[in-house]
């Protein structure tokens, strides 16, 4: 199966979908699992959702439970949520407020940052060591305010990855957004159908006919950049000049629609002077969880109403959201069937090429290449 992806890696790849399997075989999530998910940096969350100390989230990522805490040593932290005695879940996935994790089981307890804070009656047993006993450690970065999480403990970092978006975004001034709304649902379907559906806005006619399209007055085509094998840069150019109220935006910026994507899953775009992050995680292999929020400079909203500002991105987003979800869930539908084949793809989709070529970067590398690189 994945000799079948090789095809992308040509410098001209057929312009052809996914060969159907690829989204139902257990083997190849079993293997995404591994090569993707257990060792890909993604977006989870912005930092207002982690603001003080005992802040947390709480997520699974492929199955692999995740949760980021904001510590008391003021820092962000990563780990494997799971008691080191007996393997019980020690939060739900949300997010909230905390002093320590403490096992609903026989109550051991875990600090912010995963060491054990304390053992009920352990004490009579020589071999547990207290001090070696801990939550395993993921690797955490902020970027610009967006917080990503890697499950290699010893990933690369991603910062030096993401130049070129900085670069593209620097008038935006990322540091200095609010998130004004943050929402997670979840879609059935395949994360793959949901990412490859991010990587071109040719559905923007289908699917979007009353909310996304109207925003295209430049038409539907998008300029791809492929900075590395992690960042794609998708350019939209708009028809009309937008006027932003606040941000320092160039003649040339005023007519662009930025939108990134980071490899496996996550993305960032430009919709007038608010940004939205978005990020879709596979829960397992026929359901994803999307995750995102939407951010405004702050200047903008200053004096501003900001709970109706809240409610009106809440629901354009919403509406946005479920359009791509019932969509996608009826494609998902149809990945039983027996009729069904590799499709040719338009020269409007572009990105989605970008997207198999990753894809098969990630799954079809040597297999005796040593991890952890
Ligand atoms: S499983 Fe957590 S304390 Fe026993
Ligand atoms: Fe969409």
């Amino acid at each position: 199966m994945v000799e079948e992806l090789r095809c992308y890696l040509r410098p001209d790849p057929p312009a052809l979908s996914l060969p159907p399997r690829l989204f139902t075989s257990p083997r190849l999530y079993a293997s995404e699992r591994a090569r993707i998910f257990g060792r890909s940096w993604m977006m989870v969350a912005h930092r207002d959702q982690l603001a003080s100390p005992g802040d947390y989230v709480a997520l699974e990522i492929a199955g692999e439970p995740v949760a980021i805490t904001r510590g008391t040593d003021g820092l962000l932290h990563g780990m494997s949520p799971i008691c080191r005695h007996r393997m019980m879940p020690l939060v739900a996935s949300g997010a909230g407020q905390t002093k320590d994790f403490t096992c609903p089981y026989h109550l051991w307890r875990y600090h912010l940052d995963g060491t054990l804070l304390a053992a009920t009656h352990m004490r009579g047993n020589p071999d547990f060591d207290p001090a070696a006993c801990r939550l395993p450690a993921f690797a955490v970065e902020e970027w610009r305010g967006f917080v990503f999480v890697n499950l290699q403990a010893d990933a690369a970092p991603l910062a030096g990855h993401l130049a070129g978006v900085d670069g593209d975004l620097a008038n935006y001034r990322l540091d200095d957004m609010v998130q004004v709304s943050t929402w997670t649902e979840e879609w059935r379907c395949n994360w793959k159908v949901a990412v490859e559906n991010s990587y071109e806005n040719y559905h923007a006619i289908g699917f979007h006919p009353n909310t996304v399209k109207p925003l295209m007055t430049g038409g539907i085509d998008m300029e791809v950049h492929t900075d590395s094998p992690l960042i794609t840069r998708l350019l939209t150019r708009t028809g009309e000049p937008m006027e932003p109220s606040v941000l320092p935006l160039t003649e040339e910026e005023k007519q662009v629609l930025y939108s990134f994507r980071m490899f496996p899953c996550s993305s960032l775009a430009t919709f007038g002077e608010s940004v939205a992050w978005i990020t879709l995680i596979p829960l397992s292999i026929d359901r994803t969880e999307v995750r995102g929020g939407t951010l405004m400079p702050a200047a903008a909203l200053e004096g501003a109403d900001v709970e109706a500002i809240r409610k009106q991105t809440e629901q354009f987003t919403g509406v946005i959201n479920t359009e791509d979800r019932l969509g996608l869930e009826a494609v998902q539908r149809t990945l039983g069937s027996r009729f069904i084949e590799r499709g040719h793809l338009s020269p409007k989709e572009p990105g989605v090429l970008a997207f198999y070529r990753n894809l098969a970067l990630a799954l079809a590398e040597d297999e005796a290449e040593p991890e952890g690189r």
